[in-house]
């Protein structure tokens, strides 16, 4: 048996707590889309040409929860991100979708995980052989802190799951052996998680998907940096007008993300943005403008100083879609994923850094240059652990 067949006919399965949002939906769609044509989604993914032992990306299937009484179908109707061309011909497909509720609020945080975990079951018995990964979808929360918490038991009693269901469905998945995408800004990546991770052998990445603004941010401070060109300021503006944008207007929610956006550039530099004037001078706005719904726009200012200190300056103008830009990025962390489960990788992969705009584990690559090339070695790590573990290689070496 070639590595190919040992590893294909396991179809990866999208388990998405936030199903039926912007993003969720896209992503259904964009699934449904790939077994008919492919050529509409494929080209956008990073990782069309890898993981030859995967099963092809137009297998991929998607389930998951939500917390709205939508159909999948008129979900996507609501976001408008879709015109009606590109569902249309996928709308039986679309009503089809696994969908379930999240766990009733009357019960506790224990409850909640067992209920999840029960669900994922009930995923998987419908799709057997599918390799499953959860991709946190859900809005960006005000965070708890629970970092103190030494063992599940202590985090059983103290974690919150009605402000905070990121933590039970994450839970849930690692319990399960499921490996988790944290595409959200909430901080799920505490140490006792991260722990129970580790000794189930279950892959972690997160925090809060890189797609428009910050991913092009990053790409111009490591273009900055390697020429020694000093920033000395950089103000940042979104509008957007979809859910996640109304839902930051709240300052708590929205606490996390702008955190993830600020504190990127500084790390990048390796000096703090501002410094002369003793306040920094990285400044991050978010505005929620109806208008747009998910057609959002960025704007950048960015002063840097050359030779002899003098200033120049660049204006960047991104008029971008939030989840067009997101799903493609979802696709591949799913494939990530599975990979680096079959890779025998657990815990946090600080290497997809790449992806994220907080990346979470030891010392996460920073530069643009530097999280292209952990994307390599990472991919190299896989199949060479992969092909040396498959039937074939053992046969041989036995
Ligand atoms: N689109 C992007 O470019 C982008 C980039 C980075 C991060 N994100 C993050 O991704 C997440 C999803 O974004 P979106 O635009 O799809 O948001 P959204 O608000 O459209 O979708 C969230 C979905 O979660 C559902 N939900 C709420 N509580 C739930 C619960 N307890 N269980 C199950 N479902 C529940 C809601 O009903 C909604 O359908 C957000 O946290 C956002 O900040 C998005």
């Amino acid at each position: 048996m070639t590595i190919s067949e040992f590893s294909k006919s396991q179809p990866l399965l999208l388990l998405v707590a936030g199903v039926k949002g912007a993003v969720g939906t896209t992503l259904t769609v964009a699934a449904a889309t790939m077994r008919y044509n492919p050529e509409m989604v494929l080209p956008n993914l990073v990782t069309a040409d890898k993981f030859p032992y995967l099963e092809p990306s137009q297998a991929i299937q998607v389930a998951g929860w939500d917390a709205s009484e939508k159909t999948p179908l008129e979900a996507v109707k609501l976001h408008g991100v879709l015109k009606k061309d590109l569902w249309e011909p996928h709308k039986d497909e679309l009503d089809l979708v696994q969908t379930k509720k999240p766990p009733p609020a009357s019960l506790d945080f224990q409850g909640q995980v067992e209920q999840l975990q029960q669900d994922i079951q009930t995923f998987r018995d419908h799709y057997p052989g599918g390799r499953a990964v959860l991709i946190n979808l859900l809005p960006a929360c005000v965070q708890q802190d629970l970092t103190h918490c030494k063992s599940l038991s202590q985090l059983y009693s103290e974690a919150d799951p009605t402000g905070f269901p990121d933590l039970s469905y994450t839970l849930a998945a690692i319990l399960s052996g499921v490996p988790v995408v944290n595409f959200t800004p909430n901080e799920v990546e505490i140490p006792v998680i991260i722990s129970e991770a580790q000794k189930r052998g279950v892959p972690m990445s997160g925090r809060d998907g890189k797609t428009g603004q910050t991913y092009l941010k990053v790409v111009l401070a490591s273009a900055l940096k390697a020429r020694n060109l000093i920033v000395d300021g950089w103000y940042s503006l979104n509008i957007l007008g979809n859910a996640d944008g109304k839902n930051l207007m709240d300052p708590e929610r929205a606490a996390g993300k702008l955190t993830n956006k600020t504190e990127i550039l500084d790390e990048i530099l390796g000096y703090n943005v501002g410094e002369r004037y003793g306040v920094s001078s990285h400044k991050v706005q978010i505005d929620y403008y109806p208008p747009r719904g998910d057609a959002k726009e960025a704007w950048d200012v960015i002063d840097f100083l050359g030779l002899f200190g003098l200033p120049m300056s660049i204006r960047l103008n991104l008029q971008g879609r939030d989840s067009i830009l997101a799903v493609p990025l979802v696709l591949d962390l799913g494939r990530w994923m599975v990979a680096l489960q079959m890779a025998a990788r657990s815990g946090l992969i600080p290497e997809l850094g790449f992806y994220y705009k907080q990346p979470v584990g030891h010392k996460p690559p920073q530069t643009f240059q530097a999280q292209v090339a952990k994307l390599r070695e990472l991919e190299l790590e896989c199949n060479q652990k992969i092909e040396a573990d498959s039937p074939s290689t053992r046969l041989r070496t036995s």
